[in-house]
């Protein structure tokens, strides 16, 4: 396993639009298990291969507060969604901003697990948040960019000045 590097808004990487896995094999596996671990040394909540610039469908969650409930999701698709709420939300390629996102209270995601198998899955709550912003990854989309103009453009302008600043 390997931590991997995580790229930051604006890079227009995080843009890209991640392929569907054809076929979960050891690649797809290690890939996962990379993930899960770059995710909790951050330590984030989720993460997608788009955000260590691999564009394949495929997203670890774990929201627990013991860190010891992963879960992979390949080819992720949400199939029924329902209800509005509003939660705050951050992200690893985004750091240090928070800010409120609207999405739907309640999902039904379909994907497959790490043996290729289909699975469903009901999330309501942080789950459904974060499975909801990990999936937005896969399509190119950060949580940033469902915010107004105005605030989008002061985070490019912080987030340009700290990567300055880091160099
Ligand atoms: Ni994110």
């Amino acid at each position: 396993m390997a931590i991997l590097n995580i790229i930051h808004y604006p890079d227009e990487r995080l843009h890209t639009v991640a392929i569907p896995v054809v076929e979960v094999n050891e690649g797809i596996r290690s890939l996962a298990a990379d993930l899960a671990e770059t995710m909790y040394a951050a330590p984030g909540i989720g993460l997608a291969a788009t955000q260590v610039n691999v564009h394949k469908q495929v997203i670890v969650v774990d929201i627990s507060e013991e860190r010891n409930c992963l879960q992979v999701f390949i080819n992720p698709q949400i199939i029924a969604s329902e209800g509005k709420t509003e939660r705050e939300e951050g992200c690893l390629s985004v750091p240090g901003i928070y800010e409120k996102v609207t999405r739907a209270e309640r999902i039904t995601v379909k994907a497959l697990d790490v043996e290729g198998e289909l699975f469903t899955l009901k999330a309501e709550g942080l789950l459904a948040t974060c499975i909801q912003h990990e999936i937005d990854h896969l399509k190119g989309k950060v949580f940033v960019e469902y915010l107004s103009r105005l605030k989008l453009n002061r985070i490019r302008q912080k987030m340009v000045k700290l990567m300055r600043e880091t160099l």
